[in-house]
């Protein structure tokens, strides 16, 4: 096993309690996996966004983050790395929000492309996610966190240009990094960083500090006054990505069946765009 696993053997302890799925994410990814039958959930993790009405498969190789999973889907302990499943074995493969833990990305996302025919990737742009003012403003520790994992070499490693974004709601139940972009005090909790692996990686020394000035800027009101634009906003555009390799969920079904997933091209943005 590797060290990556080990670390969400420590990080993955109160998973299910900040990181609820979010319907909105979930019915975009759900879009573009369509009406497909055999499905292998790559980093599954907790089983976020898996569903129970089709043929399921999670992969997920920490123990930690297997025993917070129900019995809807079955689960096998291994790497995307190293997929235990024969060629073509699932008409799609899903990794959400994991590619950045991967040990080696390329060989990982081979791995998807050799036992699905259709990929459907959840993932973010480092870049845009460098750009959320939390980091930038109070943790720029956190800076350059997932630097190795760009959307380039994902699109690349699939041969596909189909990349969607996905908008952050200001209400996201899902707690990764950007989800409290609008609600700066979920921030300030241990335990909800702690589910957050830009934060729990980090020595709490490097963190401490930025939150303790938070705390400072969110009574006196500097947060507000500095952040006034983002209160407007329902969503931002925070980097999140899903890229589709394969053909897409129209194509899988035929030309007359049912709508297509758009091929959209990457914003540019940073959050708040
Ligand atoms: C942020 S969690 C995401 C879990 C789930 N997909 C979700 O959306 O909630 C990242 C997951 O990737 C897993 N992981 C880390 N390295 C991995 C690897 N090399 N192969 C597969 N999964 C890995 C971790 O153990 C963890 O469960």
């Amino acid at each position: 096993m590797t060290a990556t696993p080990a670390r969400y053997d420590t990080i993955g302890v109160g998973y299910t309690t900040y990181r609820h799925p979010d319907p909105r994410i979930e019915a975009q990814i759900w879009a573009a996996v369509g009406d497909a039958a055999r499905i292998v959930n790559v980093g599954a993790g907790t089983g976020s966004y898996e569903r129970g009405d089709r043929h399921m498969v999670a992969v997920e190789p920490s123990a930690v983050m297997i025993g917070q999973r129900d019995a809807k889907v079955p689960v096998v302990r291994a790497c995307a790395e190293s997929l235990p499943f024969p060629d073509l074995s699932f008409d799609v493969a899903l990794a959400l929000m994991t590619l950045h833990h991967w040990q080696d990305l390329r060989r990982g996302l081979a791995e998807l492309r050799r036992v699905a025919r259709r990929q459907v990737v959840f993932t973010f742009d480092p870049a845009m996610h460098d750009s959320l003012w939390v980091f930038t403003e109070y943790v720029p520790a956190a800076l350059g966190f997932a630097d190795h994992s760009p959307i380039d070499l994902v699109l690349d490693a699939l041969e596909t240009d189909q990349v969607e974004i996905v908008p952050t709601p200001a209400d996201c139940s899902d707690g990764f990094a950007s989800a409290y972009w609008r609600r700066p005090e979920h921030y300030l909790s241990p335990h909800a960083r702690g589910n957050i692996s830009a934060f729990a990686r980090l020595d709490p020394r490097l963190v401490e500090p930025g939150m303790a000035q938070l705390e400072r800027d969110l009574a006196s009101g500097v947060w507000r006054e500095r952040h006034a634009d983002l209160l407007a906003r329902e969503t931002i555009d925070a980097g999140l990505r899903l890229v589709i390799g394969g053909p897409t969920a129209q194509e899988s079904r035929g030309p007359d069946d049912g709508p297509a997933v758009a091929a959209r091209t990457l914003g540019s943005g940073g959050p708040g765009n």
